[in-house]
């Protein structure tokens, strides 16, 4: 048996993994035209503009129909879908058990009240028991995210939703392109939030986000509150409603356009991979590729990995810090459950007044604490190695190479 690395033995992996080279001569090519347009004519760089309303179109086109909106982040793409449903404040918004902050904090500024659901024990991903739970008289909407590129069990999700009337927003934040028994995600709930920062499959610049919906009512008023109440009418009145300016530009959506169009070829390479290493680990005993909804396809934004400690002589811990030694990009604990925040078990949103939940007119739980025992595990039980689709089947290999070796040298 060979040396561990951490131990002073010969590394799997002694090169660097490949870095994602997003930006091509395409997209240099787009930007250029778009600054010779700016010279020639003497017209300012736009928001709103020929470039934006492209990539909307685009990106509609790739969904399969509907409406897009570009904004400038996934975090101001969820304040808008969430500002496109005009509920009232201090409802109750579900939101997702494992997510990115901006996964949740934006329900705060809506004036609402954030109610955590937990997980699917095998997912990071949100269950329709683990929501069922968290639904009162005040609930007006459910998040749900698709972490980590694996779609949520949708349809349990939407028949709840339905039997309570309430809205379901995805967050595609980390999925752009995963299928749930043959849709995309983002088309199933009535309105889905996108990050486009330079970290997700495909971006409009360092950071970007868009809205996107195939309701054409919640198109319009996700787009109105993105950009001031605008009614987007020559006559008055000009502002309907109060909204932030949450838009993107004509600079991030010409990147976009471009990225968009490498987006399928990209998802493939992401799914060849995972798929890769899911058959790959069939045969390894303690670290498997994690449970997927059936019925769908996966676009690994990272790839989560089960392990099984009992079969091991080491925690997950010892084992992750092992296979970061080989050389692999290991990140043991996946642990952003958003009740788990000090900033939310602090209440700090508002300064030091609690609200929303300390707001007089709230009547629902002041200090909420929420079994999240599912999600927990899920985090116990997983661990996530980052990749992107440059990632060639030898950058694969060594990867697995490593999660072999580490597990047979802790094999009990
Ligand atoms: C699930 C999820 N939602 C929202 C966001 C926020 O997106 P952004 O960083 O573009 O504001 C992220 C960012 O990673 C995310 O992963």
């Amino acid at each position: 048996m060979t040396e561990l690395a951490i131990n002073g033995g010969p590394k799997v992996r002694t090169q660097p993994f490949p870095p994602r080279n997003l930006v091509g001569e395409e997209d240099r090519a787009a930007l250029n035209a778009l600054i010779d347009d700016a010279l020639a004519t003497g017209k300012v760089i736009n928001y709103n503009g020929p470039a934006e309303k492209k990539y909307e179109q685009d990106f509609a086109e790739w969904m399969g129909g509907g409406y897009a909106d570009g904004v400038n982040s996934g975090t101001n793409a969820l304040f808008c879908a969430i500002g496109a449903l005009n509920i009232d404040a201090l409802s109750e918004i579900i939101v997702p058990p494992i997510t990115d902050p901006g996964g949740c904090m934006p329900v705060l500024f809506a004036g609402c009240v954030p109610v955590v659901a937990d997980s699917d024990p095998r997912s990071f991903n949100a269950s329709a028991e683990g929501i069922a739970s968290r639904i009162t008289e005040r609930t007006r909407a459910i998040i749900v995210a698709h972490i980590a590129g694996e779609a949520a069990d949708m349809d349990p999700i939407m028949e709840l939703a339905a039997k309570h009337n309430l809205y379901v927003i995805e967050d595609c934040s980390q999925c752009h392109g995963a299928l749930y028994k043959g849709r995309k995600v983002g088309s199933i709930g009535h309105i889905a939030a996108f990050s486009t920062m330079s970290g997700k499959h495909h971006c409009t610049g360092g950071q970007g986000g868009v809205v996107y919906t195939t309701n054409e009512n919640l198109h319009i008023e996700g787009k109105r509150f993105a950009d001031r109440g605008k009614t987007f009418q020559p006559n008055p009145p000009y502002n309907v409603r109060a909204g932030l300016n949450c838009n993107l530009d004509d600079i991030g959506a010409t990147i976009g356009s471009c990225q968009i169009k490498k987006l399928p070829g990209m998802l493939e390479r992401r799914w060849h991979n995972g798929e890769m290493l899911k058959q790959a680990l069939l045969k390894n005993p303690a670290v498997k590729v994690g449970w997927q909804v059936p019925d769908s396809k996966c676009i690994y934004w990272f790839f989560r990995l089960t392990i099984d400690t009992n079969v091991l002589k080491c925690d997950k811990k010892t084992f992750c810090d092992a296979l970061g030694a080989e050389g692999i990009l290991v990140q043991a604990d996946y642990a952003n459950i958003p009740c788990k925040g000090q900033w939310f078990i602090d209440q700090r949103v508002f300064g030091n007044s609690g609200y929303p939940w300390q707001c007089p007119a709230y009547k629902g739980d002041r200090h909420p604490v929420y079994d999240m025992h599912n999600a927990e595990e899920a985090i116990a039980k997983n661990f996530i190695i980052y990749e992107n689709e440059r990632y060639t089947d030898d950058d694969m290999k060594d990867i697995i190479d490593a999660i072999n070796k580490v597990t047979e040298y802790y094999l009990k």
